[in-house]
């Protein structure tokens, strides 16, 4: 047999399909193939040229499989020796590539921000972790006031006046410390309140805080301002209602519910059976507050309201668990595509 033609044959294969993959295989890896008859040939070859020919085909047999590696990756990345694509059809779709969407509760807030931007309103924020200057006794929460109780409160171990902040409401004392009235501005956030996690509530969620102080701010501005958001969020046929409340930080205060209606077993469990769902608390600055913050009441009024964000999406999207929120389930979150 002619080692130089068999080395020359292995050298000049050319790749195809996995066929001629196999043709290869046969007759140069396989054990029946050119190699068998090579090695059992030995015994034909005298003595003294032994060595030299066992070692020729070594080489050879070296050779046939550093090809045979090389064939297998041509085939299967479709190439030919060329470089061309053989088995490629390049009028197929493509397979597209996943680019995620963003988080239900972000489209929210995004929003619920450009709702009040468009009014004027800028952005502000503060931090999650807050004395209880910010987070209370600014807001006029008085030491001690069965008032802080509204809120279970996440303390801070090591240091008792700094808690995890209860509600954006910081921002507002934050805000007015540092800006001359007039002042619009939007407070988005995480907040956070020792409760049992549920359906509907959960211990870590997001606010909206709203604060508008200027000279001669009504309650009539509020209300006109809690309806044109709710109508831009919902739809222009939604209808509010203003139920008297209690913060200590707004008077006269309000809790606003829209009305949802009872089409739904979702409706009926978010809104209690009564069609209506409350979104937000709202009132009239207090004027200890824009004292606290060195913001004359005389002078100047304002108005403040805070939103769950959760709330919110929970109506919009008729989504029924607050927990599908943090699960992270993608079979979940991927429904939102096309609301980016
Ligand atoms: N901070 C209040 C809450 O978390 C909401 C609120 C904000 C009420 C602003 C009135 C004014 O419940």
């Amino acid at each position: 047999m002619d080692l130089e033609k068999i080395h020359k044959e292995i050298e000049e294969w050319h790749s195809g399909d996995k066929d001629k993959l196999e043709e290869f295989r046969l007759k140069f890896i396989s054990r029946k193939g050119v190699f068998g008859d090579l090695f059992s040939n030995i015994k034909n070859i005298p003595n003294e040229a032994k060595k030299e020919y066992g070692q020729k085909i070594n080489v050879l047999k070296n050779a046939a499989q550093e090809k045979f590696q090389f064939l297998i990756e041509k085939v299967s990345d479709g190439k030919s020796d060329a470089g061309e694509y053989k088995d490629t059809d390049f009028t197929l779709p493509g397979s597209g590539t996943d680019i995620g969407n963003r988080h239900p509760l972000k489209i929210a807030q995004k929003d619920i921000v450009e709702i009040f931007q468009k009014i004027g309103f800028d952005l502000s924020e503060g931090p999650e972790i807050e004395t209880d200057w910010y987070n209370f006794t600014a807001l006029n929460f008085p030491e001690n006031h069965p008032a802080r109780e509204m809120q279970d409160t996440f303390f801070v171990e090591k240091d008792p006046d700094m808690v995890l902040r209860t509600h954006t409401s910081s921002v507002q004392i934050r805000v007015m410390e540092s800006t001359k009235p007039p002042i619009r501005t939007l407070s988005p956030g995480r907040v956070y309140r020792n409760e049992a996690i549920s359906a509907r509530s959960h211990c870590v969620f997001y606010q909206a805080e709203g604060l508008y102080i200027d000279k001669n701010v009504s309650f009539k501005d509020l209300k006109q301002t809690m309806l044109y958001f709710a109508k831009e969020m919902f739809g222009k046929n939604t209808k509010i209602r203003l139920r008297p409340s209690y913060f200590p930080f707004t008077e006269p205060s309000a809790e606003m519910d829209v009305y949802w209606g009872l089409e739904t077993e979702v409706d009926k469990k978010i809104t209690k059976g009564t069609g209506w769902l409350e979104i937000l608390g709202c009132g009239m600055v207090d004027p200890n507050v824009l004292e606290n913050c060195n913001i004359d009441p005389k002078e100047y009024s304002g108005f403040a309201f805070g939103m769950g964000i959760e709330r919110i999406a929970l109506l919009k999207y008729q989504i029924p668990d607050i927990r599908l929120f943090t699960e992270n389930d993608t079979r979940f979150l991927k429904q939102f595509k096309s609301l980016i």
